[in-house]
């Protein structure tokens, strides 16, 4: 069993390169934050207690976040391997993660600078239905505000607004980058510039896993 963990602030790309990743390699994906976005979607008791939390930009409880991540990993017994977007964040979850053992395992951070991150998520648009991702700068959809996927309708996610991008950041630097550290000094560590076009970056993704 494969590890991959896309690290990265948000806007970096993570969503956008685990997506690229699962479809060439058939690996699972699992993103905490579609995760619990979904959770919000459906009005579940996690959904409701995590509400406030990703709208004002923070962290969601460790315990939340741990457990879901293993009961996706639970319901899926027979993957080749998975890839991490958005987890560990939290040096606690690295510790959890490292407990779920797999025969190899690769950490990439997606390196961006805080004025591209703003400039790219201030222009995202989201699918809630399917979780595909837009920009309206660099990545529009082919009919303007509508899905390509699945169709639905597309809108702007509740945590993009700049104050609250702000803050994201602000709680990447302060928890994440922590776990970036171990994971370098732990080595299978590669920081990738992640400015160029999606294509170029998805690249260099592939030159590192291979
Ligand atoms: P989450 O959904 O994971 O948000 P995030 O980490 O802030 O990252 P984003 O999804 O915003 O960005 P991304 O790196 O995926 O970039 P994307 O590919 O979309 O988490 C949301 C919330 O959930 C958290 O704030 C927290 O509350 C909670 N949460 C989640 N995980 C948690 C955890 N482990 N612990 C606790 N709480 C947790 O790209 C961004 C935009 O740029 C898109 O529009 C895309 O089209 C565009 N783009 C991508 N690549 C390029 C490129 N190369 N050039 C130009 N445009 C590009
Ligand atoms: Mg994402």
């Amino acid at each position: 069993m494969k590890r991959i963990l896309l690290f990265g602030a948000p806007g970096s790309g993570k969503g956008t390169q685990g997506e690229l990743l699962r479809e060439k390699y058939g690996y699972l994906k699992i993103s905490t934050g579609d995760l619990i976005r979904e959770e919000v979607r459906k009005k579940s008791e996690i959904g409701i207690k995590a509400e406030n939390c990703i709208n004002e930009g923070k962290l969601v409880s460790d315990e939340i976040i741990v457990k879901m991540v293993k009961n996706r990993l639970d319901e899926n017994p027979r993957i080749p391997g998975y890839i991490m977007d958005g987890f560990p964040r939290t040096l606690s979850q690295a510790e959890s993660l490292s407990r779920i053992k797999v025969d190899s395992e690769i950490a990439i951070f997606l390196k961006v600078n805080e004025e591209k991150l703003i400039e790219r998520l201030t222009s995202r648009l989201y699918c809630d239905k399917c979780g595909a991702v837009y920009n309206l700068l660099t990545n529009p959809p082919k009919v303007q505000w509508v899905c390509d996927k699945c169709g639905n309708n597309l809108t702007k996610r509740s945590d993009d607004k700049r104050e609250v991008v702000k803050k994201r950041i602000d709680i990447f630097l302060e928890e994440t980058l922590p776990v970036i550290e171990f994971y370098k000094q732990k080595g299978s560590f590669f920081e990738i510039e992640a400015t160029g076009t999606i294509d170029t970056i998805f690249n260099k993704i592939e030159g590192v896993l291979s």
